[in-house]
């Protein structure tokens, strides 16, 4: 099947590659012109587990291809697939769909044949609809159906996502919409028995993907506020977790605490429902405060660390690990860790910063620029821990666990951690002469 893809990001790459593998002819579109080039010369522009292999594979195959030539890609294709940014509003925080309009808007002049339009962005409810009369005004003559094709994959996992998905949820009442969408996903049907595509109107197709993350990022802010109250009261919030996951109804996903949810969904898309919300004269109570209370946090977050610093702290120097909004990804667009950092070096002029993340420094360096004569980016967590005051744990890379904390404490001026992924061990902390703080357990008792 031929299919065009209009950009070519977190979604829009690994979007491009799985269909490819799934044998379909596939061309990706940006209209960034340095994106196209280095994709055109091989070069992957972000960190996925699994990506550049399937790039390169079928860049070879003939299967995949990268322009900027949308009107060209578009007018061979069967489905146009959009998955441009829809960024919050820096005022209303609603979705900002002008990426979105101008993609669909030049897509209208040039579809050729019957063609189906699937919105992968994630857009407010009545957007799918809005699109196609505003692409038929356009272009009266052209045959197509807007269809509201939401994705679910996550960052760090996105080639695995995109062959295992819970759910593919396609919403379109036309039946020749429906039989396109079919197609398009039936190789990856025919392996995985246990997945199916539910069809929906748009309106519940649109309505779904907000109302999944916004539960996730419920629970996660749930767990946060439970983690807060084992704190005072000498409960361990890893056993709580647990112990609520193993009942079926609740599962144990998304039950981990932390410093706050971030990442460039999770925020936008609570505050985008919120907003949606409110101008049809909803109260959504729960997301309302869901975003409220998980941006408190992060400030909250930040005083942790600052209250380990000691009063005769001249030059106080933390050793930062992560700075991406959570493992295996590169991002760090609204990631806590930012966030926090931002923080503490607003807080005190004399702080510095060693910081190290295994692969989303250059990103976080590139957003910290403002900062840099305050921090040093580091080779891996040794050096970030040299002559450091403050051990912080941002980001729940897994190999932080397995940090030699004899090695560390060895290195530091003092010994403070701060994990705010719990990623460490407390006892072998403490045997190693730190002070320990963690998320939701003070007591230490858990053997
Ligand atoms: P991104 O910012 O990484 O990529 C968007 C790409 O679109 C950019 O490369 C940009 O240059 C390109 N673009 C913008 N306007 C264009 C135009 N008119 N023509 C051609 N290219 C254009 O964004 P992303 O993270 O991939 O997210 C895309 C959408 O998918 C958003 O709505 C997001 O909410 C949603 N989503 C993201 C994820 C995720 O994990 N990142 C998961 C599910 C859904
Ligand atoms: C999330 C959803 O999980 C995807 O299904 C969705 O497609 C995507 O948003 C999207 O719409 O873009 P993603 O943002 O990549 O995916 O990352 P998550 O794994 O969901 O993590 C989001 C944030 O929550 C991170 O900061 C992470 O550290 C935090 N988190 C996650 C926790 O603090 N605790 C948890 O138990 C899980």
């Amino acid at each position: 099947m031929q299919t065009a893809i209009i950009g070519t990001g977190y979604v829009g790459l690994p979007t491009g590659a799985g269909l490819a593998e799934l044998g379909h002819k596939v061309i990706c579109v940006d209209s960034n012109e340095e994106k196209i080039r280095a994709l055109n010369a091989g070069k992957v522009t972000l960190f996925e587990e699994g990506l550049e292999e399937l790039l390169h594979k079928h860049r070879l195959s003939g299967n995949l291809a990268f322009t900027t030539d949308l009107p060209a890609a578009v007018s061979q294709a069967d489905i146009v697939i959009i998955a441009v940014g829809t960024p919050p509003h820096p005022v209303t925080h609603e979705a900002d769909l002008q990426y979105l309009k101008a993609a669909a808007a030049e897509t209208a002049l040039h579809l050729s044949g019957y063609t189906v339009v699937a919105v992968k962005s994630t857009v407010p409810v009545g957007t799918c609809a809005a699109t196609e009369k505003m692409m038929h005004e356009l272009n009266p003559q052209a045959e197509f159906d807007v269809v509201s094709l939401p994705e679910f994959l996550r960052e760090g996992f996105a080639v695995h996502d995109f062959f295992h998905p819970d759910r593919i949820v396609a919403g379109t009442s036309s039946e020749r919409a429906q039989a396109v969408i079919s197609e398009l996903y039936k190789p990856l049907l025919a392996g995985s028995p246990d997945t199916k595509i539910l069809f929906v109107n748009r309106q519940s197709g649109e309505t779904i993907k907000y109302a999944s993350n916004s539960f996730l990022a419920l629970k996660i802010h749930f767990i946060n506020e439970i983690a807060d109250l084992c704190e005072k009261t000498g409960a361990d919030v890893r056993d709580v977790a647990l112990g609520m996951g193993l009942d079926h109804r609740i599962g144990n996903f998304f039950l981990t605490p932390g410093p706050g949810f971030g990442g460039s969904c999770f925020p936008k898309d609570t505050m985008a429902l919120a907003y949606t919300a409110r101008k049809n004269g909803i109260d959504l109570s729960l997301v309302e405060a869901t975003m409220n209370g998980n941006r408190r946090r992060m400030e909250r977050m930040a005083g942790k660390i600052l209250s380990l610093i000691e009063d005769d702290a001249e030059k106080p120097v933390i050793a930062v690990l992560g700075t991406a909004f959570k493992n295996g990804t590169d991002d760090c667009r609204f990631s806590p860790a930012m966030t926090i950092i931002e923080n503490i070096l607003q807080s005190r002029k004399s702080l510095r910063l060693r910081i190290f993340d295994p692969k989303a420094a250059d990103n976080a360096s590139a957003l910290l620029r403002p900062y840099a004569d305050r921090i040093t980016f580091c080779k891996d967590p040794y050096d970030a821990c040299t002559s450091a005051d403050i051990l912080a744990v941002l980001t729940e890379w897994k190999e932080f666990s397995a940090l030699d904390l004899e090695a560390a404490a060895g290195l530091m001026r003092r010994k403070y951690i701060a994990d705010l992924r719990n990623m460490l061990d407390r006892k072998k902390a403490e045997q190693s002469g730190f002070t320990y703080i963690c998320i939701g357990d003070t007591s230490g008792n858990r053997d």
